[in-house]
């Protein structure tokens, strides 16, 4: 048993956590009332609340875990009700004051720097001018660290369902633009609604490459291994979201432990959505021993419900990790991790 305290003081970085997938529950319903919008279903938990939202298609129990059958649905559901949230912010003071939030929660559970994932496309209000809205993150983000909370850079995230043309435009724009924070280029989605989509954003992340901003790709949760690899040959990710999958191609398990492409791995998150059934089946601890460098991280920690140090906590009950591994995870978070140099090196 790990004490949470001791992994909270841990230097370390998150590398998987989407922004929107972070309001909490004061969060969601002052901006409900704000916005004159009923929450769907009983305010216990948020928890609730995503699941009420789309009861047809985000049908978790209560209980989490793939027992609850959710299968192809389950993210799909899950977006939708990142949509809706997402369209309750319509002032640069909301999302400004969101950001805010977003940074001290991370400080709260030790986290020293943050590679964040935004992807517009939730964010309704803001479809004319998503350079108000990272305007308006980059304000809250500022202010705090100006107030010695969590470093957190942005990743712009496209939706898998976007087009090719969609793609290169907003590349183009952040190149010509250089929004504040914003570091990478990132896509999320389902991939079992979009289908195979790495030739489609080819270009799109060509192009982040040639003007130096870094790549992160969700691959191998809702594809196979042949996602993760069209991630690494048509997109030049640096790093995988998620990457799980790539447990079922033992040659790419290779690649990944060769070429040292990180894993950010939720584990809590691929429970919740139903891709493992539990810890035991889970590759984590598989990749790690076969040299693949892992991460362990949140997603979307307000509708899962989880917070880093109890996912540490989790991981390191399931696979009998003591102070020792979870130091080698801090470590690893920070490697895998898009902050400044200079950072980089005093939290090593
Ligand atoms: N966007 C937010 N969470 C996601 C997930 N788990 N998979 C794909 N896209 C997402
Ligand atoms: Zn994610």
């Amino acid at each position: 048993y790990i004490d949470e305290n001791a992994i909270r003081a841990l230097p370390k970085a998150e590398v998987h956590v989407h922004l929107e997938g972070s309001f909490d529950l004061a969060d969601l319903i002052e901006l409900a009332k704000t916005a004159g919008v009923a929450l769907p279903g009983p305010a216990a938990t948020l928890f609730d609340i995503s699941t009420h939202s789309n009861p047809e298609a985000f049908t978790l129990g209560t209980g989490g875990g793939a027992a609850n059958g959710i299968g192809v649905t389950g993210l799909s559901g899950f977006l939708q009700f990142l949509d809706w949230q997402g369209g309750l912010v319509v002032t640069r003071e909301q999302a400004a004051r969101l950001a805010y939030r977003f940074a001290a929660r991370q400080s709260a559970s030790g986290i020293r720097y943050t590679d964040a994932i935004i992807n517009p496309t939730h964010w309704h209000a803001w479809a004319g001018n998503v350079a108000g809205l990272l305007d308006a993150f980059a304000e809250g983000l500022a202010e705090a660290e100006a107030d010695g909370l969590c470093v957190v850079n942005l990743c712009y995230s496209l939706l898998r369902t976007q087009s090719a043309a969609e793609g290169v435009a907003a590349v183009t724009w952040l190149a010509e633009a250089r929004p504040s924070r914003v570091v990478a280029l990132s896509i999320d989605g389902d991939e079992r609604v979009a289908g195979r989509t790495g030739p489609k954003f080819a270009e799109a992340f060509d192009i982040a490459r040639r003007v130096g901003l870094h790549r992160t790709v969700h691959a191998g949760e809702s594809s196979g291994p042949e996602g993760v690899w069209d991630a690494i040959r048509l997109l030049h990710a640096e790093r995988i979201d998620h990457g799980v999958r790539a447990i079922e191609d033992p040659a790419l398990v290779d690649y990944l432990a060769e070429h040292q492409i990180p894993l950010g791995i939720c584990p809590r998150s691929n429970l919740t959505l139903g891709i493992y059934p539990d810890l035991e089946q889970h590759p984590l601890a598989e990749l790690q021993r076969r040299g693949v460098l892992v991460t362990v991280n949140t997603d979307d920690p307000a509708p899962i419900g989880t917070r880093l140090e109890s996912e540490w906590s989790l991981v390191a009950g399931a696979y009998g990790w003591g102070m020792n591994e979870l130091v080698t995870l801090a470590h690893a978070s920070v490697t895998a991790s898009f902050a400044p140099d200079a950072l980089k090196q005093s939290l090593h």
